[in-house]
């Protein structure tokens, strides 16, 4: 037998119950999944993804007790690592109390002032549920604060679920990701490359009726691209100079390098700047924060106030306080920052450097602690995102993730992130693991 048919073979035998639990699942919700990336693109190789019933520290267990070191981290939000007692204890101290009024409320106020002091870009922010409304808000902010129509946004960046931002995604990039979104002319959207010298033009060319330009300073919707400093650099001075606002889109980079924003290290200030995953601790979260005269639109005193981040549960009691909580711990965390990113730049260097060693048809991209695997339809040197994002093998990719969930791994875009839980030896057995599957996966031919 070959190597995928073990593969799959061993996985279904092993995992019944979330074979069963997935059964019932495609009959009830398209596809199974409330998010399409929670499927790891398993039912295309005859396999379903594990649920998952609990988690702690750096493992996920699921429903048929098997455990995993996972990656994936609550798509890249638990930094801190599951179920970590402190933020578990401010959850119950404040579930005693009752959990949702939808009211002002005193964590809206803290954790407000804590990331305005943290972050110098930051002169108001306002609360919503998720990061797919704060980078609607964004753009619709300014938008009326400009006065003109347009948004530019990069390809592969990949700023939520909402019509506004949902084009150029992913390869074959044909503008509007899937039916059901206006065409990008009528939608008031531009596609810019990152990292091309003719992005520069392009915006001058589109001066007089853009916006904002919207970017993550490392893209997530190609599999972690780090954006060149010098073309942020370039961005930002000319956006300054042309009267086009800068949106930082930092719901993945937040925090997440260094305590504080990504754009601190940059020393590139946006004028708004997006947030979510790691200020929430972990509950619903999207943060949207900027200069107080862009913010201050929003102000519903105002006759003609531009409609913003305001849903039944947004700046939830418990989102607040476990966001609160979160960046405290964060605070006092350096050693943890400068040793996880230290080892994802090692497991990135490693795994790149075992994988053009061995000619294997596989690249690890990102940044510090963030890092996806891809697998490729063919062995490139050296290749460039666009070389990967448009020669991705699907059915490898989620070859990939069943042989890691089989060797008790999982992850998500190959791998995920690396939070302060993981050790060395996690890291260890990772590697070892990949070194084990890598060749036999780039083997295996998909019909
Ligand atoms: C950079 C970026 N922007 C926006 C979003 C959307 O955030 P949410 O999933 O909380 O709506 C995400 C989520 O993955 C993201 O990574």
């Amino acid at each position: 037998m070959n190597f995928y048919k073990v593969e799959l073979a061993n996985f279904i035998q092993t995992r019944p119950r979330s074979e069963e639990l997935w059964k019932r699942s495609v009959e009830k919700i398209p596809g199974g999944v409330s998010h399409n990336i929670r499927n790891l693109g398993l039912p295309s190789i005859g396999a379903f993804p594990v649920f998952v019933e609990s988690g702690h520290d750096a493992y996920l267990i699921d429903i048929d007790g098997l455990e995993y070191i996972d990656y994936w981290q609550g798509h890249y939000s638990m930094l801190l690592g599951h179920n970590h007692p402190v933020i578990q204890q401010i959850i119950k101290d404040k579930l005693e109390d009752g959990w949702h009024f939808g009211t002002v409320n005193e964590g809206q106020v803290k954790l407000a002032e804590t990331l305005i002091n943290d972050n110098p870009s930051l002169e108001e922010v306002r609360f919503s549920s998720s990061g797919t409304e704060s980078t609607m808000y964004a753009t619709r902010l300014a938008r009326a604060y400009t006065g003109k129509p347009l948004i530019a946004k990069a390809k592969m960046g990949w700023h939520g679920y909402a019509d506004t931002l949902l084009y150029n995604v992913k390869a074959p990039f044909l503008g509007k990701e899937g039916p059901g979104i206006l065409p990008e002319e009528q939608a008031g959207i531009m596609t810019f490359e990152a990292n091309n010298t003719a992005t520069k033009d392009l915006i001058q060319a589109n001066a007089h009726d853009l916006a904002a330009v919207i970017i993550e300073p490392v893209l997530g919707g190609g599999g972690g691209f780090p954006v060149a400093l010098e073309f942020l650099e370039m961005i930002r001075e000319l956006t300054e100079s042309l009267d086009i606002l800068l949106i930082f889109d930092e719901i993945i980079t937040g925090y997440r390098f260094s305590y504080g924003l990504f754009q601190n290290q940059l020393k590139i200030l946006p004028d708004l700047t997006t947030m979510g995953k790691i200020v929430g601790g972990g509950l619903s979260i999207g943060v949207v924060g900027g200069r107080k005269e862009i913010m201050e639109q929003a102000n519903p005193q105002l006759n003609n106030r531009v409609w913003t981040g305001g849903g039944t549960f947004s700046a939830h009691p418990l989102s607040m306080a476990a966001g609160l909580k979160t960046l405290e711990i964060l605070k006092k965390s350096n050693q943890d920052y400068t040793r996880t990113n230290q080892a994802g730049t090692k497991f990135l260097t490693e795994m790149n450097e075992y994988f053009t060693n061995e000619k294997l048809n596989f690249v690890a991209t990102g940044y510090k602690s963030f890092i996806a695997l891809h697998v490729l339809s063919k062995y490139i040197e050296d290749p460039c995102p666009y070389d990967i994002v448009h020669s991705t093998a699907k059915k490898g990719e989620a070859l990939l993730q069943l042989a890691l969930l089989n060797r008790h791994i999982s992850g998500m875009h190959g791998i995920g992130a690396l939070s302060f839980v993981h050790t060395s030896q996690h890291i260890r057995q990772t590697q070892d693991a990949l070194e084990e599957i890598a060749l036999p996966i780039s083997k295996t031919q998909f019909k």
